[in-house]
């Protein structure tokens, strides 16, 4: 096809988009508490990835041209897009019937009349965006973090408790724009995820906080951490692309493919970003690097590395806590092929979600998401 050996760079796939996605993530994020407004903002407002919402987006467009299904009651349009939109104040908000700072969608300006990617479908993606940022704040509490996108992490900047209260305060306003798109099971697919969020950060806690004597190397010790990882990171871009499929009233088949393509893809990104942890500077990823041995978490590259190298098991059994323990199990894992093997792992779940959509028609925005399992596997931070 025309497309073929074409590089399409993803963002530039969805750009339009992409450019009013922060601004309406920042209206959705609008309180009439000036402390609260700033430190719910505050992550949105640094430059970070968008990697769920451009799959989201990427997602919508590739598939936009699939056979429609009738399997689904479609939601009339108008309820979806004409709410009105008004200031989010904390006075607002306490008249029941006045919460309508969230209209059902982003607002249909003239630069996305007629567009084959849905109001409905926009919104998507700023709710993930959402919850993952919700997680961010919370998981840079769990982890006693100080850095994050090279600028101080919110709990350093505005403490503990902000930062918890931000991250509800996130979750609160992305329920608010998920019950406004009017659709039961998109609905409970992303309140799923927020709740496999949770899951997959206790697996990992367990991992760490349970005392097993003498922990042995079995292959649960593969499959615990893969669970964990898809709870973790992979569930978020997997239900959110199978809820853009919901949305774009897709076939079944085309639904469970998008599912796979972003469960693969999210193992793949999870595990490299498992890897980046061991061979990335700090300064290159601009949050911590090491960081993973010295919370006490054994994940792939280590668990890899563990298989061969027994020794590993009593160090993994005191979460690295004995002296020198850290540096130890550093220079194991690079003496190991840890890397290797973890890299190769993400490799096939890449391979993986680029066999999941390779019955997508042909498109820009399916050489998109293709392309982002290249970027996932090849990134440097
Ligand atoms: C980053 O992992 C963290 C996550 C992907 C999820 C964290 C989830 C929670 C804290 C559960 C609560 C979440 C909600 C939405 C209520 P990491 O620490 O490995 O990555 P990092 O290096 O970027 O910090
Ligand atoms: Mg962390
Ligand atoms: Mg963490």
């Amino acid at each position: 096809s025309r497309l073929e050996g074409l590089s399409v760079d993803p963002l530039q796939v969805v750009g339009k988009e992409m450019r009013f996605l922060t601004q309406n993530i920042q209206q959705l994020l609008g309180s009439g508490h000036p402390m609260l407004d700033t430190v719910a903002k505050y992550y949105t407002k640094s430059e970070g990835k968008h990697m769920r919402p451009l799959l989201v987006l990427l997602m919508s467009r590739a598939i936009s041209t699939t056979p429609k299904s009738s399997r689904r009651p479609s939601v009339p349009t108008a309820t979806r897009i004409n709410d009105p939109i008004s200031p989010s104040t904390i006075l607002s908000d306490t008249n029941p019937s006045s919460l309508q700072s969230i209209s059902v969608s982003p607002p249909v300006s003239d630069a996305f009349e007629g567009s084959d990617i849905l109001p409905s479908q926009r919104r998507l993606a700023e709710i993930t965006e959402l919850i993952h940022t919700a997680s961010l704040l919370h998981d840079d509490v769990i982890d006693s973090s100080i850095s994050r996108r090279s600028s101080p992490s919110a709990n350093i900047s505005f403490g503990n408790k902000m930062a918890v209260l931000a991250g509800d305060f996130l979750l609160g306003r992305a329920s608010v724009a998920l019950a406004r798109l009017r659709d039961a099971e998109v609905i409970e697919l992303l309140a799923t995820v927020i709740a496999n969020l949770v899951e997959g950060e206790f697996m990992q806690l367990k991992n760490t906080a349970q005392e097993e004597a003498k922990p042995i190397w079995t292959e649960d010790t593969l499959t615990y951490y893969l669970q964990k990882t898809y709870l973790k990171s992979a569930s978020l871009i997997s239900k959110s692309c199978r809820a853009a499929a919901l949305l774009g009233q897709c076939s079944p088949d085309i639904v469970d493919a998008a599912y796979l393509y972003g469960r693969n893809l999210g193992l793949a990104f999870q595990l490299v970003d498992d890897m980046l942890d061991y061979t990335t500077s700090g300064e290159e990823l601009g949050k911590p690097a090491g960081a993973d041995l010295e919370l006490g978490l054994a994940t792939a590259p280590l668990l890899f590395a563990w298989r061969k190298h027994k020794e590993l098991g009593v160090l993994v059994s005191r979460k690295f806590t004995g002296v020198g323990d850290v540096q130890m199990a550093r220079d194991i894992v690079l003496r190991s092929d840890g890397i290797e093997q973890t890299r190769a792992l993400a490799q096939e779940y890449a391979d993986k979600a680029i066999q999941a959509i390779s019955n997508f028609p042909p498109s820009e925005a399916k050489e998109g998401l293709l392309d982002m399992c290249e970027k996932a596997t090849k990134r440097r931070k």
